[in-house]
């Protein structure tokens, strides 16, 4: 992590964009989505989707993510997250019993508002209920626990592999959803950390800058749609929870718990900034 601190310290002066006070969540997908067209007018809508691949600049790291996906490293996870999927449980019931559709093609609405406990639900959420309505033990300690929380990513992944190509459609038609689209909002634009850095200076400003020729930044249009992903770097299918706290520490700011309501509501906002994308999840990632 210290190979991007630096770089990052020294562009002081950056003139960084701010967001706008108090749009509805339609005007501010309009501009958000506008403001990366307009700054990568080459790349496709659809492209987005690929993360830092899609950006124009960083053709040799598309190169290698292309040679990589022929036989992604991240079947093997995913293997075991089908596995986990098909397995029946002690009652002879299953996870796809717990799901509309048997759990395909749903994702693309994923994370949503429950009207009941009036919070944001994400797929780990529905996944660990479902466990825990089949007398099954559900997965916990995803902050200290690496090995738990990495086999909760592979069942996630295989759960959004069940809906890959769909395209991002998430409700917030209702006051709660909006809330909660404000809360992911708010903290998404906020500044923190040692480098005093919110989310948008990296992946709005920056997107699409290598930082000391090893460290490219990909842009928020499509930040979800690949998630649960693997890196190279730790070699594992991982959570976007995990991704987000790795983000927060690189800025060294305290990074929140995974599945809290702060990332949940992150996510919330995030799905919904990348609106109209298709899923790819689970993806390789630098
Ligand atoms: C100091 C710069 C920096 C900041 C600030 C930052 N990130 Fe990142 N982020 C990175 C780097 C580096 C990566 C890995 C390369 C990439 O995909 O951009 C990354 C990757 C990601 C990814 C995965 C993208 C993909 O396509 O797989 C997500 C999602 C993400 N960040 C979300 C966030 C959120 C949300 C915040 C604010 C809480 C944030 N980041 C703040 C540097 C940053």
């Amino acid at each position: 992590m210290k190979k991007i601190l630096l770089p990052l310290a020294m562009l002081g002066a950056v003139a960084f964009i701010t967001p706008t006070v108090s749009a509805d969540p339609a005007s501010d997908l309009k501009q958000f989505q506008e403001f990366f067209k307009k700054k990568f007018p080459t790349v496709p809508f659809d492209d987005f989707a690929n993360g830092l691949y899609a950006l124009p600049g960083l053709e040799p790291y598309r190169d290698q993510w292309m040679m990589y996906n022929d036989f992604p490293p991240l079947e093997l996870g995913l293997t075991r997250g089908k596995k986990m999927w098909e397995t029946p449980f002690k009652n002879g019931s299953n996870f796809a019993s717990c799901f509309k559709n048997g759990g395909r093609n749903i994702a693309q609405g994923y994370p949503y508002w429950d009207e009941t406990t009036l919070k944001i639900r994400t797929a780990e959420m529905d996944l660990n209920d479902c466990l825990k309505k089949n007398g099954e033990p559900p997965f916990t300690g995803l902050d200290q626990d690496t090995k738990t929380r990495v086999r909760l990513a592979e069942l996630t992944a295989y759960f959004y592999s069940l809906s890959k190509g769909q395209r991002v459609n998430i409700d917030i038609s209702s006051p709660g959803a909006v809330k909660a689209y404000e809360a992911g909002k708010k903290f998404w634009w906020q500044r923190r950390g040692q480098l005093n850095f919110s989310c948008a200076n990296c992946h709005m400003d920056l997107a699409g800058r290598n930082f000391g020729g090893n460290q490219p930044l990909s842009a928020a249009l499509g930040h979800p749609v690949g998630w649960p992903a693997q890196r190279l770097d730790w070699a594992r299918l991982e959570t976007i929870h995990q991704r987000y706290a790795t983000c927060n520490f690189q800025v060294r700011a305290k990074p929140d718990k995974h599945g809290s309501e702060t990332y949940n509501n992150l996510q919330f906002y995030e799905t919904y900034m990348s609106t109209g994308l298709p899923l790819t999840a689970p993806a390789m990632r630098n």
